[in-house]
């Protein structure tokens, strides 16, 4: 059976990318569990429920039809929203909506499900000491603040997004703190995971590490 690849790392350390191209190159492929978040956030925000409003979430998270689909998209209830939850006040709504325990309860769940037989390469914050407590690669990828503003105000620039840097790198720094403070499973490093600081690292130099580890758990 295919093994589980679990990234985790703050807001914009490069997790998706690093997932995307191992995953091409391993026939694997890559769920964005923070999209997952975004899209709650997304709903909430649509039919006006207070982000806070932990049993609101959890209805509206049992009445609406999210679809990971294989090639990245995201579908909720039919419409495709992969683009419309970048947007910054989804970013920090996702924060928000993260804290919440029963939410999380909600998307650790389908997460273990979708991804049951293998073949998976998960990136998020809880993945490799939640999700995947057991997965045979673990990554943890940071950089600093700045290296990961600087690469969001890139990507928010070729997608026609906001792409203040001040604006952008308050709201890493906000979110980063908010992620790893809260109560239930914030952002740490697995004690099992690899470290990998990509602040001065190309994305070929950070796939080659990820594929390196990769190949030594296959025996490649
Ligand atoms: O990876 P991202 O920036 O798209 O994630 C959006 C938010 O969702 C992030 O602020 C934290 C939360 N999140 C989480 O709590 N657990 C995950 N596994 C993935 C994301």
């Amino acid at each position: 059976m295919p093994i589980n690849i679990a990234i985790d790392g703050p807001s914009a350390a490069g997790k998706s990318t690093i997932a995307d191209l191992p995953a091409e190159r391993l026939g694997y492929i890559h769920l964005d569990t923070g999209a997952m978040y975004r899209a709650v956030a997304y709903n909430a925000l649509k039919k006006e429920i207070p982000l806070d409003d932990e049993e609101a979430i959890v209805s509206m998270i049992d009445e609406m039809e999210l679809v990971m689909d294989t090639d990245g998209d995201v579908i909720l209830d039919g419409e495709d929203i992969s683009e419309a939850i970048r947007a910054n006040e989804i970013s920090m709504g996702a924060s928000e909506v993260s804290k919440l325990q029963k939410c999380r309860e909600a998307m650790v769940t389908m997460q273990q499900k979708i991804c049951a037989g293998g073949g998976y390469i998960l990136d998020g914050r809880d993945i490799g000491t939640v999700v995947l407590k057991d997965a045979p690669v673990k990554i943890y990828m940071t950089a600093t603040p700045e290296a990961r503003a600087l690469r969001r105000v890139k990507q928010n620039e070729e997608k026609g997004l906001d792409a203040d840097y001040q604006t952008i790198l308050e709201d890493i720094i906000k979110r980063d703190y908010q992620d790893m403070h809260r109560e239930f499973s914030p952002l740490t490093k697995a004690e099992d995971a690899i470290e990998i600081d990509t602040s001065d690292m190309s994305i070929e130099e950070v796939v080659d590490k990820a594929m390196e580890l990769v190949n030594e758990v296959l025996g490649e």
